[in-house]
């Protein structure tokens, strides 16, 4: 069974399940010089200063206040990290290819290597292959991986941990490590929590339907799926999108993704390693998790290894979310934090990247990857899109404070004001266009194109099967009566019994 985590070796057997294509949605331009950063002896010192002036004014101690915060319920920012975990792996791993760790020298590769050299360990449809594995063996008798390894019960049921008071954990191992299809769900505890109500809506869905274990099994998949894309074309895209653009894209198709580009399904790495990182900048620097608990974002990575952070097999319950403080219509809710070039200290210190200066920052690791990868500036894919780009006047930030300064001086050296790495750029574009409420026009059309794009190209998607009873105008309906009919996030959670 594979584990995927942002530390492993790219070529570790026990990692590959899926190997899917990554390409570049607009190769022309990765492989032209002047689309990308441009690549000195310098580049990547001006790339490091770039990325240690995204910090969060505040420390990591002492983190910034709610000034920062935008409007969008706390878990967008997790429900876009599942949606990343389960679309997209490999990226952001030290292998033979891409090498950005200290002492390695860092310059683009050539975008056909990059092509041929890296695979995606999860597949390009939102199919939840991050939930399910493989599957369980539909031959009788036979038992597939995901059933050896455990994340099946008897009666199909995914396995879960019930702490007997409605709160719920993800199965673990005596050592803590969670027994589900893709590891990094547990890197940290709110993305943990969230996997475990997926697996509890799984779970409701099947004990609904009818006929045989299998038949329930199988019903119940498709119906969490179609409800799973739903919701991120009609809730997550709107919540952190620009709403002109997804409207174009819903009436007209996209434009640069699909079928209708006659290029087959594939991972576009300007997504991957750049656009869809996006999330980062929402993150929280602080969270309340429930009444009594707050923590910071880095106290809340690995929560389980943490001091205290296990009792008994399982996360500790205090740590354990008060979906009122983070679901859409909660009566105590936090938000994420603006999308713009703030990101918060706590992610400059990940714990898995040991001492190395860059893997364990963030932000280092986001510009120096793209830059490795070859990833087009924005003002290239903004070209290719036909939007006007920023103009160098926009992408610095106008005031004095010592964060906007250390941006500005920055982004002056290299010609990274004209050459602008794409995820600085559509952090600095949600904040010009959309006052960091949500992604700006290049950012939202490299998101919505993709995702969209994923549900568009794939045959067993809910918009392939409106001609099923259970697709509707408002939502999935996945069980008749009450609670079933699932419209927005709050209707999975509340389905799933955890809100
Ligand atoms: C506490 C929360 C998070 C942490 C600690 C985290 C950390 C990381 C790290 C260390 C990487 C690898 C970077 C590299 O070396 O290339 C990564 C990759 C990535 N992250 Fe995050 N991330 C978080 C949340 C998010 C969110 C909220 C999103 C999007 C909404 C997101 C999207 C991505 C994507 C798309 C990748 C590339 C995945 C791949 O293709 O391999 N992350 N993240």
């Amino acid at each position: 069974m594979k584990h995927m985590s942002h530390d492993g070796g790219a070529d570790a057997p026990t990692e590959i399940l899926f190997d899917t294509p990554f390409h570049y949605m607009f190769p022309y331009a990765a492989a032209s010089e002047p689309c990308r950063v441009k690549a000195t002896p310098d580049t990547v010192a001006h790339l490091k200063a770039l990325a240690d002036a995204m910090g969060d004014p505040g420390t990591q101690n002492q983190p910034m206040p709610n000034l920062f915060d935008s409007s969008i319920p706390a878990i967008f920012t997790y429900f876009g990290q599942f949606i990343d975990h389960d679309t997209t792996a490999r990226t952001d791993r030290d292998g033979d290819l891409s090498k950005i760790g200290d002492g390695h020298t860092v310059e683009p590769l050539d975008t056909d290597k990059v092509v041929a050299g890296l695979k995606n360990g999860r597949r390009p449809q939102l199919d939840l292959d991050s939930l399910y594995g493989d599957g369980p063996a539909m031959a009788p008798g036979a038992v597939s991986e995901a059933q050896a390894f455990g994340l099946y019960d008897p009666q199909l049921h995914l396995n879960l941990h019930h702490y007997g008071n409605g709160k719920i954990d993800l199965p673990r191992r005596a050592d803590g490590t969670a027994i589900i299809a893709d590891e990094r769900n547990d890197e940290n505890a709110i993305v943990a929590q969230l996997h475990a109500a997926m697996i509890a809506f799984h779970n409701a869905v099947a004990s609904k339907q009818s006929g045989s274990t299998k038949a329930r099994y199988i019903r119940a998949r498709q119906l969490v799926r179609w409800a799973y894309q739903y919701l991120v074309v009609h809730a997550y895209l709107p919540a952190v999108c620009d709403e002109n653009v997804v409207a174009d894209i819903l009436a007209n198709g996209p434009r640069f993704m699909g079928p209708s580009t006659g290029r087959t399904a594939f991972m576009p790495l300007e997504f991957s390693v750049a656009g869809f990182r996006f999330g980062h900048s929402m993150i929280r620097p602080f969270y309340d998790l429930n009444d009594t608990t707050e923590r910071t974002i880095d106290q809340l990575l690995f929560a389980t290894k943490q001091p205290g952070g296990m009792i008994g097999g399982h996360l500790n319950p205090t740590l354990l979310l008060d979906w009122e403080r983070f679901r859409p219509g909660g009566s105590k809710l936090q938000h994420a934090r603006k999308i713009d070039p703030r990101i918060a200290q706590g992610l400059f210190q990940l714990t898995f990247g040991g001492n190395d200066s860059v893997l364990k920052h963030l932000a280092r690791r986001n510009l120096l990857r793209a830059f490795s990868l070859s990833i087009p500036t924005g003002q290239a894919i903004a070209d290719c899109m036909g939007v006007e780009p920023l103009k160098p006047g926009q992408l610095k930030p106008a005031g004095n404070t010592p964060q906007q300064q250390a941006i500005a001086d920055a982004l002056s050296q290299g010609d990274l004001d004209t050459r602008t790495p794409l995820w600085f750029y559509i952090l600095r574009e949600a904040a010009v266009q959309q006052d960091g409420r949500r992604l700006g026009e290049v950012g939202s059309r490299l998101v919505a194109e993709t995702l969209y794009g994923m549900i568009v190209q794939d045959p067993s998607s809910y918009i392939h099967h409106r001609h099923d009873a259970a697709i509707k105008s408002n939502g999935v309906r996945v069980w008749t009566g009450a609670k079933g009919l699932i419209g927005d996030l709050d209707d999975l959670l509340k389905a799933a019994g955890v809100a």
